[in-house]
């Protein structure tokens, strides 16, 4: 995976600065940030009050009650993910991703309130993406524990230790 990461970046920008044109191109990149956000999504939850009662898939919803929706929690569903908690950018191909059902994966949330920053967030990472790991290989720190902590975004509880080493 991080080899044919590399490969792409070579490919793509042969050691130059990525820019916006070259995003269209940077395929497996984006592929890349689309797992990263499935295993651990940034929102990993979101919440509506019900106004009114309603039954949703057999479930009573009383009204004035809070549903939670855990991105976190669907993205590793057996149902739509073979080895969900398996690193496998290949399930954002066109290929991997035909027949999957649309909020199998929502790490932007949908409908009416869909994060209005989605295209923004996702081109600047993957530009970072692109940049970084075309100058450096990032290993973690061996030993060192990656935990999540789910606040209201999930991050890192202990931070990640990495080792850069230039790939130049
Ligand atoms: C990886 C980065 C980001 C993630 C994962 C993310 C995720 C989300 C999610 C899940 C929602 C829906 C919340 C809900 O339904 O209750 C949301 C809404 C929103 N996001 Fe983002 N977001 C990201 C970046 C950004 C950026 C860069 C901006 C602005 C430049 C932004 C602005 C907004 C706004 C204004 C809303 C509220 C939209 C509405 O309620 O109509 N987000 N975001």
């Amino acid at each position: 995976m991080e080899r044919r990461l590399h490969a792409e970046l070579s490919e793509v920008l042969g050691g130059r600065v990525p820019t916006l044109f070259d995003l269209k191109n940077l395929k497996y990149t984006l592929q890349v940030l689309n797992e990263s956000m499935r295993l651990y999504p940034p929102a990993w939850e979101i919440g509506r009050e019900s106004i009114g009662s309603d039954k949703l898939d057999g479930y009573d919803i009383p009204a004035n009650s809070t549903v939670i929706l855990s991105s976190y929690v669907t993205h590793r569903h057996p149902d739509f993910w073979d080895n969900p908690e398996g690193f496998d950018p290949e399930r954002f191909s066109p290929l991997g991703s035909a027949g999957r059902p649309q909020y199998a994966y929502f790490p932007f949330g949908g409908g009416p309130r869909t994060c209005i920053g989605n295209n923004f967030a996702l081109m600047e990472a993957q530009l970072v993406i692109a940049d970084v790991a075309q100058r450096y290989r990032l290993e973690l720190v061996p030993g060192h524990l990656v935990e999540p902590q789910p606040m209201i975004t999930l991050r890192p509880r202990n931070g990640i230790f990495m080792t850069l080493r230039s790939r130049s």
